[in-house]
């Protein structure tokens, strides 16, 4: 019999709200800090270009799969995991990717939730008029004056996860979805008017011609690499997190038509983020390759000189937090539901035990910007190197098995049961590019990135 005669259990009936959740758990900090950092550092429109595609060929076809394993287990990553490989008849070590998910998922939590603490402090400093009239240099002293202050990180951070611990004690997943509604389509109006305002009291032209005229020579390995770590990174895949939100998709609709809305938003929103904060950056003689900082210099200084801009600024950082709430949520919650099933625990317990394991993991990140600023992890901070292991290796990783398993190892007609709404040609172009094109793209990518790498390490 099709799986999809099988009831539903707890699933979300309406495309929509499996559209905003899910668009709530890939738009976040991702696209509003990250992507413009990684940009300014990589040299603009070619680090652009190669972002996008790896979008398009490698992460949303990897993303569909995703979905499709989550729709068809319907339990947390590591169980479904095992029923799907059982299913098809193989190795149950394929809930290795179930665990990678997991661990990479807090991983991340515990440097994405110091990032979002910035976020939530930025609003006060806003609201309090600390920004007015501000010059560059003042912004970017305010910047370092808060990195330098370790418990005030440590209270930020503690702030951002007690937020995300209440959403998923409470798993109220309708409320994720209901706020994710209001906030996405006001989030975009809010960076159009920004986009326009930096457009006209910024350098356009100059942001323009970094971000959309590729130099292909600033296209190196750490580029690339950067640009596929950050594909899987902003649409929230190699996690488990979508395994996790595939476990609710609602029936008969098309998967691949939903994931393909959620790619362009996000897509749309980093973009819009980039045309925000580089005609300032640029108007401000600023280094686009500043690092993680950039988001947090030039836009201050941009409300701080606009009329109303405490609260316009305020509004906005609040829209960050947010954003990143709904993103957090959405990496606490795999090994959350997998703690709670595996050991039976009460929900919330089980969301309190993992908060705890991330706010011990988050002082490496906190540490790493005062008191561990020396210390050098292969040439990287400490919350460079957290950075660069979770998004760049293991998030790839995850991603390649995935696409090796749901392209090679799954049973074709298993995967149409899922994709039974689309249509043929869909599903074979998806199919095609999971196999021939994600799976193999990664690999390419990884032995070339890391190639001097590993090269030095066996010479030396
Ligand atoms: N996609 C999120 C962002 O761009 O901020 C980050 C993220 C959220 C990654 C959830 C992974 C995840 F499971």
């Amino acid at each position: 019999m099709n799986n999809h005669y099988k009831s539903r259990r707890r699933g979300w009936r309406r495309s929509w709200s499996f559209v905003a959740a899910t668009t709530g758990a890939t738009i976040g900090l991702g696209n509003l800090w990250k992507f413009s950092y990684l940009a300014g550092e990589n040299g603009g429109a070619a680090f652009v270009l190669a972002y996008l595609i790896c979008i398009v060929v490698v992460a949303m076809p990897v993303m569909i799969a995703e979905v499709v394993l989550g729709s068809r287990g319907r339990s947390n990553p590591v169980s479904t995991m095992q029923d799907v490989s059982l299913e098809a008849g193989a190795s149950s070590s394929w809930q290795l990717i179930g665990w990678l998910g997991c661990i990479a998922g807090l991983l991340v939590l515990s440097y994405y939730s110091v990032i979002a603490g910035w976020s939530f402090a930025y609003v006060g400093k806003l609201l309090g008029g600390e920004f007015v009239a501000a010059s560059a240099q003042l912004s970017g002293d305010m910047f370092n004056n808060l990195l330098a202050a370790p418990a005030l990180l440590m209270q930020w951070q503690a702030f951002f996860l007690l937020s995300i611990l209440l959403v998923v004690a409470l798993g109220v997943r309708k409320g994720i979805s209901v706020a994710a509604r209001l906030l996405i389509p006001l989030l975009l109006v809010m960076l159009i008017a920004l986009a326009i305002y930096s457009s006209q009291v910024g350098d356009f032209k100059a942001a323009a011609e970094f971000l959309f005229q590729p130099d292909f020579s600033a296209l190196n390995q750490q580029a690339l690499l950067d640009a596929l770590g950050h594909a899987f990174f902003t649409l929230s895949i190699g996690v488990g997190a979508m395994m996790a939100y595939g476990a609710y998709v609602p029936d008969q609709r098309s998967i691949t038509g939903m994931v393909s809305t959620v790619v362009l938003m996000d897509t749309l929103v980093s973009v819009l983020a980039g045309l925000a904060i580089f005609p300032l950056v640029f108007s401000l003689n600023m280094a686009p390759a500043m690092g993680p900082g950039l988001m947090f210099v030039a836009m201050p200084y941009g409300f701080g000189n606009m009329i109303y801009g405490n609260y316009f600024g305020a509004l906005f950082f609040v829209m960050v937090s947010l954003a990143a709430i709904t993103s957090g949520v959405a990496l606490l919650e795999p090994a959350t539901v997998w703690l709670a099933q595996q050991f039976r625990w009460w929900r919330p317990v089980a969301a309190v035990v993992m908060v705890l394991v991330v706010w011990l993991l988050g002082l490496a990140t906190i540490f790493s910007f005062n008191i561990w600023q020396d210390i050098d992890l292969f040439g990287m901070s400490v919350f460079s190197f957290l950075d660069f292991v979770t998004a760049n290796l293991m998030l790839p990783v995850g991603g390649f098995l995935t696409a090796i398993f749901v392209g090679w190892v799954m049973r074709k007609e298993v995967l149409r049961d899922e994709l039974y709404v689309e249509s043929r040609q869909i599903f074979s172009l998806w199919h095609w590019l999971l196999r021939y094109i994600a799976a193999p793209g990664v690999l390419v990518v990884f032995l070339w990135s890391l190639s001097p790498w590993l090269k030095n390490l066996f010479i030396e």
